[in-house]
Order: C-alpha cells, then structure tokens, then sequence
C-alpha cells in the first residue's frame, strides 16, 4: 500500500549504499574488520569515558538469547519480563527451557516494567529480571538495581527501541546509557528500528568474564576465529562451550557503521517530532499520551509513539478510518499472555496483569520517524480526530 504516513521511514543515503557495496567489494564477507570498527564504534557511542565490551550478531532476538545463556539461564530457572513486550522477548527466556514469569507495566501512563510487581513475583528459582525499555523510554533501573541487588538477581537489558538513550542509575540521577546498566544489554538493529542494518543486532557487556563468555558462544564456542586462521595468527581451534552461529556479516556490518554516524541526530529529530505531537495531541484531551510528562533521563531514542484511545472505542475501525486517510498505524503490542502459544505452555506464567490488560485494547501506535514534519503531524493527529468520531 502506498501510505500517505507510513509508521516508519526507511530512508537510506548514499554513504550506506556505498559502504555495503565496498563490503561486497572488499572480498571478506563476514567477520572482518568492518564487524570490528562497527563493534568498537558502537561501543565508543555507547560510552565514550569507558567503551563497554559490543558484540555484533545476527538479530536482537539472538542477542537476547545469547545473553541469557551466557548469564547461566537454563531449565528451573525464572526470568521476570514485561508481558507488554516483543513475543521475541519472551521467546528467548522460553529456548533456554526457563519460565517466563509476565509482569505488569508501571502505570497508564508508564508503560515499562512495574518494579513492584516484578517484586512481587520473585521466587527462590528467580534468576533474572528483563526489563524492555518500551518506546525508548527507561524502565525505572533505580529501583530495579536495587531489587537486583537485594535478589541477587541478573539485569539483562532489552534495548531494542533505545539505542543512544540514556537511563539513571542512582538516587542522585546520574545518567547512564540503555544496555550498559544491566549485566547484559541487547539492541535490535531491525529495519524499523532507529537504526538499522535489515536485520542485526548488538550485545553489550561492562563485564570481561561476561565478555568472554559472549564471544565464544556467538561462534559455535570456538577459540579462534576464520579471520585469525586467514591471518596467519592461528592454524586450529578449539571449542570449549556449547555454541551457536550467531554472527554478523560485513555487508551490514557496514550499513551499521554508516547508520551509525547519523543516529545521535536522527533520536533528536524523532524527539523534535514527539513534542510536535505532544502540542497536536492536546486538542484530543479523550486521548492519553504515555510518558508525556516524565522527565527525560539523559538522552533519549524516541522510537515509536503509542497512545492509548478512550476506553470503549472501536480500535480496529479506527485503524481502517485512518488508513482510509493514507495513515499506517500499528499496535505495540498485543500482550505476551495473549497469544495461543504462550497461554497454553506451562513455561510461561502471568498472573495479576490488570494494567496491561487496561491498556491493550486501547493501545495505537502512530507514524513516527526522523523526516516527518510538523504538517505531517498535524494531519495525522487531525485524521485521528475525525477517526474517533462515533467510533
Ligand atoms: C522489544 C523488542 N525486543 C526484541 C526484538 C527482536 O529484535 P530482532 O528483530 O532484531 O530480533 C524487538 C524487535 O522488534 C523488539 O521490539
């Protein structure tokens, strides 16, 4: 469908085209240097003072995994995680044979991971706790360290939406960037996400046993790598954990290198857009706008824009309303607990969800990208209006 607004912008330049191609050209298609600049550029971005250890892998979903494993997550085991999520986020905690144990979002308003239930739910099997930094906005990691710490519990970070972003780590609200803060922290660098590479993904860890461990697992738990043999620095390898091929190739390698560079002004741009619609949105005071009016926390990513509709409004008409107007719209997300799949396995447990539930039919997600303008916006927000009417 030719959208007049379509949810998401992939607006590509010149400078990505060519660094693929060069990548193409160079003849060294994966593992090469080009994973190594994006892995160390990334990790400079990330936190220039003290570069975190960056591992480039093939999607956020097998970071996620990755990240489970390597933290010691198998059969017996919990992990806590917003129903209100990716079904990847969930799937991971499921492939390690661990239960998944869905916890409610904070508030109508605060849609990231409620730090007292997550409370609530621990156990003595409990190993972790996955908080998804939903839209780009930082779940409340104060609270969450402190309840990780009083546990002993793993923080693994899905930053999928945040890249860039920052968190606060402390009561003295110092900073820090998503995906640095937890043991472990997992970036998606999907085609719709704010940065991408098709598909491709990034795991981080400030941990050098952690760092290790991600390195061998990424590659089938191998001690030296093709890149190694063709340099003549090793002729043989061992392999000394149970692996995977989870790698990344050059080519996109390349494309992240090059997306990366334009990422700090494109999240200022996706914000410049919020508060467009944060201004719009007034005039639909029936309309609630989540996080509008919390503090940002450092920088931040701005990576989709929900709201939530009037309770008892038709969603599915006003999607196709709004499509009639040329205006894609979206649903992040139907929740984890919902699913057929994930409602009937023993694996996963959801108990006392009545915020998500509040929320989920009324959730709608609107066009947000770097490029859309002020006009744009108003002519979305404008469509919504008429939209609702009667709806
Ligand atoms: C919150 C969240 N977690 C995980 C993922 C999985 O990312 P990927 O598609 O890179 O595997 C996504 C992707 O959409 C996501 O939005």
């Amino acid at each position: 469908m030719n959208w007049r607004i379509p949810l998401s912008d992939l607006r590509l330049t010149q400078e990505d085209r060519d660094a693929v191609v060069a990548a193409l050209e160079s003849n060294w298609l994966t593992m090469g240097e080009r994973t190594q600049a994006f892995e160390r550029a990334f990790a400079v971005a990330l936190d220039a003072e003290h570069p975190p250890h960056c591992f480039a892998v093939g999607n956020c979903t097998l970071a996620l995994h990755m990240a489970l494993v390597a933290v010691g997550v198998g059969p017996g085991d919990e992990v806590i995680l917003p129903s209100l999520t990716f079904v990847a986020t969930a799937n991971a905690v499921l492939y390690t044979g661990a239960t998944a144990v869905l916890a409610d979002v904070a508030s109508d308003t605060d849609w990231t991971l409620c730090p007292q239930d997550v409370r609530a739910k621990i156990t003595a099997r409990t190993k972790a706790i996955l908080p998804v930094h939903y839209a780009g906005q930082p779940c409340d990691m104060v609270e969450l360290r402190k309840i990780a710490e009083e546990f002993n519990l793993v923080i693994i970070e899905d930053n999928a939406h945040g890249p860039l972003a920052d968190g606060w780590v402390d009561d003295r609200h110092t900073p820090q960037a998503l995906g640095t803060i937890g043991a472990v922290g997992c970036f998606s660098f999907f085609s719709n996400k704010n940065m991408t590479t098709g598909e491709g993904g990034m795991v981080v860890t400030r941990d050098a046993v952690l760092a290790e461990k991600l390195r061998l697992i990424r590659a089938h738990g191998m001690t030296t790598l093709t890149m190694d043999r063709h340099k003549g620095h090793a002729f043989s390898y061992d392999v000394v954990e149970l692996g995977f091929n989870y790698r990344i190739d050059e080519m996109r390698a390349a494309l992240g290198l090059s997306q990366l560079s334009r990422l700090v002004a494109n999240n200022a741009a996706r914000e410049a857009v919020v508060h467009h619609y944060y201004a719009a949105l007034h005039r639909l005071p029936d309309v609630t706008v989540p996080f509008r009016h919390r503090p940002p926390q450092g920088r931040t990513a701005a990576h989709i824009l929900p709201v939530l509709l009037p309770a008892g409004a038709n969603r599915q008409l006003v999607q196709e309303r709004l499509r009639d107007a040329g205006v894609q719209t979206s649903i992040h997300y139907r929740p984890i607990h919902t699913f057929s799949y994930h409602s009937d396995t023993p694996l996963v447990r959801a108990e006392g969800m009545e915020m998500t539930d509040l929320l989920a039919p009324r959730i709608l997600t609107l066009p947000l990208s770097p490029t859309l303008t002020a006009t744009e916006v108003t002519y979305v927000v404008d469509a919504l209006r008429d939209a609702l009417v009667g709806a």
